[in-house]
């Protein structure tokens, strides 16, 4: 009481920071459980200037996760924003586990490291903690579709694991064949399948699949119809929205909004979650879900409200 007072006093706020708990990937390495999204283009608003600040208000919240790719176009902001807490003295470099993905025009084995090596001159680092394969579809630079299987790309990604240019090694959007076909032929086992898992999209299968196979699942989009989606299409959003009474009530019973009760939900299904935020107060909201817990029955009344409906469909 008295160091968090005197903390207080001297204007400080680690008090308030929360720090999300870890979980152990398949390789011996640690990744934090809650990642800052910092692709823009799923979701309203936002642009590339905002996401410096946001990941030094992340930093600051308690954040340890950064999720970027090299088609978000922000590794640059990425870099800085984690330049800058590290100057602040928030952290370290070793403290701030860094996530980014291959593009699909990239997907040449001897393409991967070279493409690695930019991002990591983008973001002013000699290593990230985590390299996705971001689509197991490869294209050529003008978009359309290359003949080069996932399986090359993946010896390119180990490639870039054996030279340290990468701790952990994992792939985005793979269904449960590809998964299945990495995991039989690939030397390194993924450590990592992030794939869309909200309440109307709730991948129960995928992500059943993944987690017994020792592969950790990172739930992009995590809010799903909860918020305004730029690419859903004509369709009107199934359930639920920001204001649904049943996750209005379990919020109620916790205290914390219904978005909160999304992000619990998932990290109640053993998910990694990477809400993106530009927004200072919803950064903290974000990752403020470490002093509640749902029940089982409270996961299972969520999951119900599953219409395997993607944002992007
Ligand atoms: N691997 C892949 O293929 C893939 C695909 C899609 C996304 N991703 C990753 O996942 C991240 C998240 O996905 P996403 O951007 O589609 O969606 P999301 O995180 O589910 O939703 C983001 C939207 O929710 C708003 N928001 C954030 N916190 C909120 C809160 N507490 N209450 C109400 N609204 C809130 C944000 O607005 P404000 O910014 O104004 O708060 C933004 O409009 C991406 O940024 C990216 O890093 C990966």
């Amino acid at each position: 009481m008295l160091l968090v007072q005197a903390i207080y006093l001297c204007g400080i706020n680690f008090a308030l920071a929360t720090e999300a708990p870890y979980l152990d990937l398949n390789d011996g390495n640690k990744i934090p459980t809650v990642a800052l999204g910092t692709g823009r283009g799923t979701a309203h608003g936002s642009s590339v200037d905002e996401v410096r600040d946001a990941v030094l208000w992340a930093i600051e919240e308690g954040y340890r996760h950064i999720d970027t790719a090299v088609l978000y176009e922000d590794e640059v902001q990425v870099g800085q924003g984690v330049a800058d807490a590290i100057a602040k003295g928030l952290v370290t470099r070793e403290q701030v586990f860094i996530t980014t993905k291959l593009p699909n025009d990239k997907h040449a084995r001897e393409q991967v490291v070279p493409t690695l090596k930019e991002s990591l001159a983008k973001l002013g680092v000699d290593y990230v903690d985590l390299f996705l394969i971001h689509f197991p579809l490869a294209t050529k630079s003008d978009g359309s579709p290359d003949d080069i299987d996932y399986l090359e790309t993946w010896r390119g990604m180990e490639d870039a694991k054996q030279l340290g240019l990468v701790k952990s090694i994992g792939v985005s959007n793979f269904n449960i064949e590809q998964i299945d076909r990495v995991l039989a032929e690939g030397k390194v086992k993924p450590a990592v399948n992030q794939i869309e898992v909200h309440p109307a999209h709730t991948n129960e299968e995928l992500v059943i699949h993944c987690q017994n196979k020792g592969i950790t699942v990172m739930a992009y989009s995590p809010f799903g119809f909860l918020v305004p989606r730029r690419y859903a299409g004509a369709s009107p959003p199934p359930p639920p929205q920001i204001d649904n009474p049943t996750l209005v009530k379990i919020g109620e019973k916790y205290g914390k909004s219904t978005g909160q009760v999304v992000l619990r939900y998932l990290i109640d299904r053993g998910l990694i979650i990477v809400p993106k935020s530009t927004n200072k107060q919803r950064i903290a909201q974000n990752i403020n879900l470490f002093d509640f817990k749902l029940t089982q029955e409270e996961v299972a009344t969520i999951n119900k409200f599953n219409k395997n409906r993607s944002v992007f469909e």
